[in-house]
């Protein structure tokens, strides 16, 4: 479904991408896993297209989007929640969702208001709330719903765990699961490797701009390599 060949991305002098292939088909949690300043979001972000790779190619079924524009990109069915859990606070949870649909028509919206609510009963509770007034837990909620909002064919989470307390972090990695089981392709980037490899089908470890290491999430999890780096040994 989505192809990455020898992706090689710079900010100025910096090279944050060094060479990185990765696959991911049709139905499968992928994570990338890896420690801070590995090149995870770099990745997510030359995918959507808004920071391009300097040479290499990213392939979206069977199409080369390694030119594309973002907005073109996720019109073909790509969707990213990006990190950090940009909601807008001063907006309702409603109108926050409604601002991630803007390429469904009109009378589209209520199908995925529908599945949304199903997926997160706590938003459709709270569907009148300021965004701003929600948990942090809850943020994280909506801004993954509002990425569902285009009912995207993969779709692509920056650290959705990231500060938040375990229950909740349990709570979302569930939510993950679920939202495989509507048909939506996911590929997770994660510090919390543990929780990440315990729901997705297959891994891949980046290190400073390279992918050191690609298995089963099953493998990945029994690794020696990765129980030390990434597992707390
Ligand atoms: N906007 C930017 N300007 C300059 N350097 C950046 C920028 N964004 C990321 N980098 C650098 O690129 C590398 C990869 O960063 P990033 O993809 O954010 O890593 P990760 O998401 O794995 O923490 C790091 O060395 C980081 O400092
Ligand atoms: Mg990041």
């Amino acid at each position: 479904m989505l192809e990455l060949k020898d992706v090689h991305t710079y900010y100025g002098s910096i090279h944050a991408l060094k060479g990185v292939s990765l696959k991911v088909e049709q139905g499968e949690i992928v994570t990338l896993i890896g420690s801070n300043g590995a090149g995870k979001s770099t990745t997510l972000a030359g995918i959507i297209g808004i920071k391009k790779p300097s040479s290499g190619t990213i392939t979206f079924m069977g199409k080369d989007i390694t030119k594309s524009k973002p907005h073109e990109i996720v019109g073909m069915g790509i969707a990213l929640s990006p990190e950090g859990r940009l909601v807008f606070p001063e907006f309702t949870v409603e109108e926050n969702l409604r601002s991630g649909a803007y390429l469904r028509k009109k009378g589209t919206f209520n199908e995925s208001f529908d599945m949304i609510y199903e997926l997160f009963p706590r938003l459709a509770e709270r569907r009148k709330q300021l965004a701003g007034t929600l948990s942090g837990g809850e943020q994280q909620m909506l801004a993954i719903g509002r990425a569902l909002m285009n009912a995207p064919k993969l779709l692509m989470l920056d650290e959705p765990s990231l500060g938040l307390a375990p229950n909740l972090v349990i709570q979302i990695f569930e939510l993950i699961k679920k939202i495989r089981k509507t048909g939506v392709t996911v590929l997770l980037i994660e510090q919390n490797a543990n929780l990440a490899l315990r729901i997705a089908d297959r891994g891949y470890v980046l290190e400073t701009g390279s992918v050191k290491l690609t298995d089963s999430a099953k493998n990945l999890l029994k690794n020696g390599e990765v129980k030390k780096a990434y597992l707390g040994g």
